[in-house]
């Protein structure tokens, strides 16, 4: 495996982020203001660039992905924070406001394209009714865009296809309708959760294949929540790691593949077959994510890492900042106590 993005850009380089996600914190139900479901969650999304959220199941990608959207499940409070979108705060804005930005600006990619597609409307008409919403278009106009649409994300024979209705699609066929959707309105950032797992091999590719031609042609910002460390060494600038509801390290592909500096990303990085590597032993990583409500005080991976120290890493750990702008939430690393391994270079 290899990655192939930028060496680590610095932010002030970068500008003023798209999307900024500050002290993000979303309560667990019943428990306000304990040890939430996601907690102190922060980074920043450039323009152009795309940024992978990773971590096992359960750590809380798609509820901080959900959440810069308003679109958390009920009973789920936002405890703290702020998400920053093009100089707006989306925790400040109204549901009227939030429907405006979401397939608008902001398109959204889900993993199971039949939970966003509406079974009733032919997939040319839900295309058309965005852009009548969003740029105003009238109808006439708003389907012949709809059909540009479904030709630019490979769906033969668009004109009749507008007429389609999402059951009569195949599965690789609907996402690239989301597809569709999500860029319709010219967005400027593309929010995708896990927008290939439901998908066979083949067509998880060119998806991928899609969404990298989409990004470049649109100049779009994408934020990819994955579990696929090869996803993310393929397509993605920058990482944020997150475990058990907290990002655990910030940084750029480079850097986490090259140079991990938290024992969890390292721990997942084992995990992964290397190419022209001789054939070991997969590392597992022991034990598995606690569940919400039972996070263990301070590092939360604490329990399953190998150079954990019961006192200290059961202190808070707050984020700290090495050099580039790698950042880590691990006090033994950030000391220089622990040095980790990456994947070889080659
Ligand atoms: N509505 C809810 N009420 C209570 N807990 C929830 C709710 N939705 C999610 N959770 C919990 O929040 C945690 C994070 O969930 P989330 O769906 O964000 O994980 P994820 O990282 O996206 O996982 P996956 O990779 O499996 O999609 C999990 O422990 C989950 O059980
Ligand atoms: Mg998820």
């Amino acid at each position: 495996m290899t990655a192939t993005a930028s060496p680590i850009d610095s932010d002030a380089a970068l500008g003023t982020p798209l999307l900024s996600v500050e002290g993000l914190t979303i309560d667990l139900p019943g428990h306000p203001g304990q040890r939430g479901l996601v907690e102190d969650v922060s980074f920043d999304l450039h323009r152009k660039r795309s940024l992978a959220l990773i971590g096992e199941s359960g750590c809380g990608k798609s509820l901080t992905s959900m959440a810069i959207l308003g679109l958390l499940p009920p009973g789920l409070p936002v405890r703290a924070g702020s998400v920053r979108f093009d100089g707006v705060d989306l925790l400040d804005c109204d549901e009227r406001d939030l429907r405006r930005v979401r397939g608008g600006p902001v398109g959204i990619v889900f993993q199971e394209p039949m939970s966003s597609l509406n079974p009733t409307m032919t997939v040319g008409d839900q295309i058309a009714e965005a852009r009548r919403i969003h740029l105003g278009e009238r109808k006439a106009t708003a389907l012949r865009a709809a059909e540009a649409l479904l030709d630019r994300v490979g769906i033969p024979n668009a004109r009749q296809r507008i007429r389609s209705y999402p059951h009569e699609l195949s599965g690789g066929m609907q996402q690239r309708v989301m597809i569709a959707a999500a860029i319709a309105c010219d967005p400027k950032l593309v929010i995708a959760d896990e927008p290939t797992t439901a998908l066979d091999v083949t067509i998880q590719a060119e998806i991928l294949e899609l969404l990298r031609d989409l990004r470049r042609d649109l100049d779009l910002a994408v934020l990819l929540v994955t579990h696929d460390l090869g996803v993310v060494a393929d397509f993605c600038d920058d990482v944020v790691v997150m475990y058990a509801g907290h990002v655990v390290e910030r940084t750029s592909v480079r850097g986490l593949f090259y140079e991990p500096r938290h024992p969890y990303s390292s721990a997942l990085l084992a995990a992964v077959p290397q190419a022209g590597q001789p054939r070991t032993r997969l590392t597992v990583i022991p034990g598995r994510v606690p569940p919400a409500g039972r996070f263990p005080a301070g590092c939360r991976f604490q329990p399953r890492c190998e150079h954990a120290l019961p006192d200290q890493c059961a202190r808070p750990q707050p984020e700290a900042e090495l050099s580039g702008g790698h950042r880590t939430r691990c006090g033994r690393v950030a000391a220089g106590a622990v040095t980790l391994k990456g994947v070889p270079r080659g």
